[in-house]
């Protein structure tokens, strides 16, 4: 099939890449004509472990192509993806859907033949009524469809749940669009992963209800971690006790720092303003938003208990300082609120991270970016693991502080306590 990406964005590289690995001819458009230019030399913006392989293996085979030319690049295809971004509004919760719109608008200048156009994009409920609206507004004959096919992609493990979908699901209203999308589909389907045909609406509703359960869910065992710590219980046997009913399902019950990202912070804001556009109250959700957003103080405390109450001048090194493993993305990150904490209170911090130092520490004082792990460790007072790389799984902590009193708080809950008390590690992590 011949599809058009319009936005290459994580979600539009991506899923356009893998469209075309599935044997698909493939054109990834985009305004930004310097990032256009060095994806078509193979150079990719983003971090996504195995995405360069691929774009380069599929580009040499001709059947993934960039083009900053977006009218040439619709016109010659059949299906049209919308990829761009749905930031939150400067001042309210609600998704900004100017690049959606401008999208739909380009395409309703180049419908020069029947076309499926698809938001993959994360859209409020009621966003393909309206790009459906916008494209009625053309002025030839041609027809079209207009379908909701969220994406479920987590950074870091793109590709693996692009090829291996958990679920497909796609929302349509038209007929013809629903048989050409299932064949799209169907080389994953034929390996398992299940295909939801819905309404478009009920689609569009299925992602943000799908991140605002998973936000809940994290969060509600961030809280049960707080009250672990009080009575002397451990956070992991309430998960894997919980989690053995199928039920509740033992993933995203991994206690930490507070969930992060360009997307569960986004999504449930929106999904907030969606409701209230309906008069409809959410309360669970704004309850999470809320408790994840006051975690980083609880954190900071915990830190300052650990330190005694005293952070002045004390030497603190983060290992890891963005949402999670497996990306560069810095976006909502727990680090960003708690290392100006210490900053404030007087502590010197030291970071390392595998994807390199972060615009968003420049400027700000006391906080040095290390090149290496052992750089960032010697001699660190508080050894802070904030994101769980897998390099930071097999530490020799005395080797690498070479100092007789150091203390290791463990956000991800990588080390075994035990362990710790063996090795006489001043050790201390979350709901444990
Ligand atoms: C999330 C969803 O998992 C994807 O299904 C969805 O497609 C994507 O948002 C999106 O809307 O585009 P992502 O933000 O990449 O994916 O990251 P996750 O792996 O879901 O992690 C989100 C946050 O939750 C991270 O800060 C992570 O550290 C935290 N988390 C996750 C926990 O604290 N505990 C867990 O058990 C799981």
């Amino acid at each position: 099939m011949k599809i058009c990406m319009i936005g290459t964005g994580y979600v539009g590289l991506v899923s356009g890449t893998c469209f075309a690995e599935l044997g698909n001819n493939v054109i990834c458009v985009d305004i930004d004509k310097k990032k256009i230019n060095k994806l078509k030399e193979g150079l990719i913006p983003i971090y996504e472990p195995g995405l360069q392989e691929l774009v380069v293996r599929n580009s040499n085979q001709g059947r993934l192509h960039f083009s900053s030319n977006i009218g040439i690049s619709i016109k010659n295809s059949d299906i049209v993806f919308i990829c761009v971004g749905t930031p939150t509004n400067k001042n309210s919760n609600k998704a900004n859907l100017k690049y959606v719109f401008n999208a739909a608008k380009t395409i309703k200048n180049n419908l020069n033949k029947y076309k499926i156009i698809v938001t993959k994009s994360t859209v409020p409920v009621t966003t393909g009524d309206k790009i459906e609206n916008i494209l009625n507004t053309r002025k030839n004959k041609n027809k079209f469809d207009v379908v909701s096919n969220p994406e479920f992609l987590r950074e870091g493990e793109a590709i693996r749940d692009f090829i291996y979908p958990d679920r497909i699901v796609v929302g349509f209203n038209g007929k013809k669009s629903s048989k050409i999308l299932r064949s799209l589909y169907s080389p994953l389907v034929s390996k398992g992963a299940s295909y939801l045909q819905t309404s478009r609406r009920a689609a569009e509703l299925i992602k943000y209800a799908s991140n605002g359960f998973l936000a809940s869910k994290i969060t509600f065992i961030n809280e049960i971690a707080n009250l672990c710590e009080k009575i002397d219980v451990n956070i992991e046997d309430i998960s894997i006790g919980i989690g053995l009913d199928k039920r509740i399902g033992s993933r995203f019950l991994r206690a930490g720092p507070g969930y992060g990202g360009s997307c569960f912070p986004k999504d449930t804001k929106a999904l907030l303003s969606t409701a209230k556009n309906f008069n409809t109250e959410l309360s669970i959700v704004n309850s999470v938003i809320k408790s994840n957003n006051n975690r980083h103080k609880i954190l900071t405390s915990k830190i300052k208990k650990i330190l005694n109450n005293r952070l002045k001048n004390k030497k603190i090194t983060f290992l890891g300082v963005t949402f999670k493993a497996g990306t560069d993305d810095m976006r909502e990150s727990p680090s960003l609120k708690i290392i100006p904490n210490l900053i404030r209170k007087g502590s010197l911090i030291k970071y390392y991270d595998p994807t390199g130092s972060k615009n968003e520490f420049n400027g700000l004082k006391n906080t040095t970016y290390c090149s290496d792990i052992k750089n960032a460790c010697k001699n660190a007072d508080l050894l802070i693991i904030h994101t769980e790389w897998n390099e930071f799984k097999q530490l020799n902590f005395k080797k690498l502080i070479k100092k007789k009193s150091f203390k290791i708080y463990d956000m991800r809950n990588l080390y075994s306590p035990i362990k710790m008390k063996k090795n006489k590690i001043n050790y201390f992590s979350v709901g444990r």
